[in-house]
């Protein structure tokens, strides 16, 4: 039972993953093959020829994925900014604009500036959550992309999707989501309107800090052609055993979200409390700016928390480097809490820029060990602040 009408997890653990026929393997085998022999020249076995265009793990994936975001096209790349260039490249061409949120992630403004921009695409940050702003800058620049981030990396903004998709669209500009932070399990663009959505699975979705990768879901023929066109001519897909690690993940995504945003819950009513704290961004509180639309658009708030510190750098850099249980880390969503200091680590390509992130502000991933001993590592390293 993996049809749309099927549960969250029962689509998380069926969809694309049916029992092996010739064994009864219940769990699909990894296909290393490059190559497939066909029963005669042009008559293929099981639509398979060569693994860089189509490969059976990774047909599992992407049907995971395309039924876990309820789209009819799933595609995956290699890493997250690998499946954003596909977009880029597939929907765009020189002289096309990009509005995106003036806090989108580093690698994606980098992707887009300074690769994208040398052959001649132009893009404009803009306030997401000042939805009349956005409309003016589509507007004004005839933008054919609108980048929503939401929750955005690591100011934990939260923008509007209905409303900026009906923006986008208004102007005839496509919609696209990045759905890393909020995962599937909490957040459902294309049922909001968006065209398409993408993923660094990297992140909730593998769940497991152990493979990089990237996805694009869609319910648009023309979207799913183009951009899977660059998947197979550009190279840039997900190998199998990454394909198949990332299957793995996904399937204890709805768990794993719960504990997530369970702990998130509690270090953020933490963090809240100590006197050492002047702000504490999870869209879960409800004083946080974005807490109503948030409500509305998100089953649960994530597993994200920033906070800014009011001893500004030093103080930052003081609870980064004492932690014990969270580790001094990049990246997100994985089973192990991590601490990062933005400003210096992921988000060192925007420093200097507008879209530069505060000194004084540490990003946690909150993952699922005890809340009890997260906040007594908290606490540890608060001391003498
Ligand atoms: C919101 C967001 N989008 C995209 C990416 C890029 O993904 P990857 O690192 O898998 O290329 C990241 C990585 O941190 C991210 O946080």
């Amino acid at each position: 039972m993996t049809d749309s009408t099927a549960g969250f997890s029962t689509r998380a653990i069926h969809a694309g993953q049916p029992f092996e026929e010739s064994t009864g393997a219940v769990i699909p085998p990894l296909h290393l093959s490059t190559t497939y022999h066909p029963y005669s020249i042009g008559e293929l076995r099981g639509g398979y020829d060569y693994s860089r265009g189509t490969n059976p793990t990774r047909d599992s994936l992407q049907q995971q994925l395309a039924a876990l975001e309820g789209g009819r096209f799933g595609i995956s790349y290699a890493s997250g900014l690998g499946a954003e260039d596909a977009v880029l490249r597939g929907l765009l061409k020189p002289g096309d604009h990009v509005v995106m949120g003036n806090d989108v992630y580093g690698g994606t403004f980098r992707l887009i500036s300074r690769i994208h921009g040398a052959v001649g695409i132009g893009h404009t940050p803009v306030d997401l959550t000042d939805v009349d702003a956005v409309r003016a800058a589509v507007a004004e620049t005839g933008a054919k992309l609108l980048w929503i981030e939401t929750p955005s990396n690591p100011m934990m903004r939260i923008a509007d999707v209905e409303a900026l998709v009906a923006v986008a669209h208004e102007a005839g500009a496509y919609a696209l989501v990045d759905n890393t932070f909020a995962s599937p399990y909490l957040q459902q663009p294309l049922a909001l309107g968006a065209d398409l959505v993408v993923h660094s699975t990297t992140k909730y979705l593998g769940g497991h800090s152990d493979v990089v990768g990237g996805a694009v879901i869609t319910n648009s023929e023309e979207i799913d052609s183009a951009v899977r066109f660059i998947q197979f001519a550009a190279g840039n897909q997900s190998s199998p055993f990454d394909a198949y690690l990332t299957t793995r993940g996904a399937k204890t995504l709805a768990v794993r979200m719960d504990r997530h945003c369970d702990n998130a819950e509690a270090v953020a009513s933490w963090l809240l409390g100590r006197s050492e704290v002047s702000h504490v961004l999870y869209p879960g509180l409800d004083d946080h700016p974005g807490h109503d639309v948030a409500a509305r658009q998100m089953r649960r708030f994530g597993g994200m928390v920033s906070v800014r510190l009011k001893g500004g750098e030093a103080a930052a850099r003081k609870v980064a480097e004492s932690t014990r249980v969270f580790t001094l880390a990049e990246s997100l969503g994985g089973v192990e809490s991590l601490m990062n200091y933005p400003s210096e680590m992921t988000h060192a390509s925007v420093k200097g820029t507008e879209l530069a992130v505060p000194e004084d502000l540490l990003r946690l991933s909150v993952g699922l060990e005890d809340a009890e001993d997260l906040l007594s590592d908290l606490e540890r390293a608060f001391e003498g602040l």
